[in-house]
């Protein structure tokens, strides 16, 4: 089934959407972030250390936008040749996943994302269309069993490849931590829900 997302809608090109295309990829599918260095030699070649086991089939299903929560439980089942660099994980309650965009094609530099209704660059976003398709989500460990790490805070779909896991250690105080573009767009969204509820300052 092929889909549009917000996502993928470039600035004044409505109708040049891409789509995320998500019956033709497998999990197993070779990863195409082998990084090119001055477009000659490859610097790695990135393979799964596992696979996300998530309730999300389908790009539709995954909350987005401005005030969106991710929750939902997912496992993380690393594969039995990386097993052991699990050994100490569970004393983290957070981690840090990194993951291939498997189903997403292509990259804006410029894109609307789902909690704005203005354009921003793809580096001030999360956007899944990456000059480098690789994501990052952090996660609450719940329990690990052997290779399978039950977390909560999925955002990806099932199957998608695991590059690589580390402990999540928050160092930044959040006096100094600004959200930019989006802590205006959720100004903003306070604004006109104020304003539609006719309350006034
Ligand atoms: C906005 S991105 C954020 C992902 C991650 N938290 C990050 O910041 O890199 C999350 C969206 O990526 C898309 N997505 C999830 N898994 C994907 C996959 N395996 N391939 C392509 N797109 C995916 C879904 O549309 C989901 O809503």
């Amino acid at each position: 089934m092929r889909r549009s997302s917000r996502w993928y809608v470039k600035p004044g090109h409505e109708a040049d959407t891409g789509t995320t295309d998500a019956a033709d990829v497998h999990p197993d599918c070779v990863l195409r972030l082998g990084l090119d260095v001055e477009a000659h030699g490859q610097m790695f070649t990135p393979r799964p250390i596992g696979f996300v086991d998530s309730p999300y089939k389908d790009t539709a299903e995954i909350p987005k936008g401005l005030g969106a929560k991710h929750e939902a439980e997912g496992v993380l089942r690393i594969l039995p040749e990386f097993e052991l660099g699990l050994t100490d994980i569970e004393g983290f309650s957070h981690l840090m996943v990194i993951w291939a965009f498997d189903r997403s094609h292509g990259f804006d530099l410029l894109g609307m994302p789902p909690s704005d209704n203005r354009p921003h660059g793809v580096f001030a976003t999360r956007s899944p269309r990456r000059p480098n398709p690789i994501g990052l989500t952090v996660v609450e460990l719940l329990r690990r069993e052997n290779g399978l790490l039950h977390v909560r805070g999925v955002d990806m779909l099932e199957g998608t490849p695991i590059l690589d896991i580390k402990p999540y250690l928050s160092s930044v105080p959040s006096e100094t931590l600004r959200r930019g573009w989006l802590a205006e767009a959720e100004n903003r969204a306070v604004s006109s829900h104020r304003e539609a509820a006719g309350v006034t300052a």
